[in-house]
């Protein structure tokens, strides 16, 4: 794996390797770090479809409204590297803010109507930090396949949008959500919760698969100690978002 800093270091490394003449195709993983197994299946389903592989680990601060989440936000870039590294994926990209944002963020992408719910609702700004953040990603790696998880339905959604709309050369593919096996889904926030904390937090998702109303869903995650920001059915798809011990998890279910 080698790891690379900024889009020149790319652009020499894609003509070295003759990328364009031997029409090789990469697969792109764009992630903000303190990597777990719901990231490694995307990685790993970007190593199999792909003839290169790239993933990417930038905490992109432009995406939180909250300070204090950014500041918390776990940060393990040596083990990072060490699991990165046995999945065998090509290139890690690692940029700082400044490679990033050469225009300060003065420069950005947003949608006005989806992005404005769920999540959007209560982290106002946070949907055009990722959109900005990905196209630039897109733009440095002109992926053919880029991999989003579907324990971010909302933001996967906003992509694929984001794509179409751009008429972008960039396939945005799906992932299911990887979960332990008492149903919590692997997030890097988990890593922030005590052990107290961590044996309530798969109540999430049971109350959201319980097949009840959003009403006793809501009743349900109060009586486990949740404080919730939101659950909504939007479609075909129960949606929420709800913190334990100040620690924000997000969840959803088909249904
Ligand atoms: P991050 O939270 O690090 O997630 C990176 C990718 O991993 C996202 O596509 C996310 O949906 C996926 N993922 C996280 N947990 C998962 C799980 N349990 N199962 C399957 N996939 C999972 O999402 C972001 O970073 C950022 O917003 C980013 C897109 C990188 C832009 O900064």
């Amino acid at each position: 794996m080698k790891i690379i800093n900024t889009p020149a270091e790319w652009l020499e490394i894609e003509k070295s390797i003759n990328r364009k003449e031997k029409h090789q195709s990469i697969g792109l993983v764009p992630t903000m770090g303190a990597l777990h197994k719901g990231h490694l299946s995307l990685v790993e389903r970007a190593i199999k479809e792909n003839d290169i592989s790239v993933v990417s680990i930038f905490l992109n601060p432009v995406q939180f409204n909250n300070q204090n989440d950014l500041k918390t936000y776990p940060k393990t870039w040596e083990e990072d590297c060490a699991l990165l590294e046995k999945t065998g994926v090509d290139y890690l990209f690692a940029p700082t803010y400044d490679i990033m944002y050469p225009d300060d963020y003065h420069y950005k992408l947003s949608e006005d109507s989806f992005s404005k719910t769920l999540c959007g609702a209560s982290r106002p700004g946070h949907f055009d930090g990722v959109l900005t953040v990905v196209m630039k990603l897109f733009q440095i790696f002109l992926p053919e396949k880029a991999y989003f998880g579907e324990k971010d339905f909302q933001q996967y959604k906003l992509l694929d949008g984001m794509a179409k709309a751009f008429f972008l050369r960039t396939e945005v593919i799906p992932c299911p959500i990887v979960r332990e096996e008492n149903g919590l889904a692997f997030s890097s926030r988990n890593k922030r919760l005590s052990p107290a904390g961590l044996a309530k937090a798969p109540c999430l998702h049971k109350a959201l698969a319980s097949g009840k109303s959003v009403d006793e869903i809501k009743a349900q995650l109060e009586a486990d100690g949740f404080m919730i920001d939101y659950v909504t059915e939007v479609g075909n798809r129960l949606y929420a978002a709800a913190s334990i011990e100040d620690v924000r998890l997000i969840d959803n279910v088909e249904r």
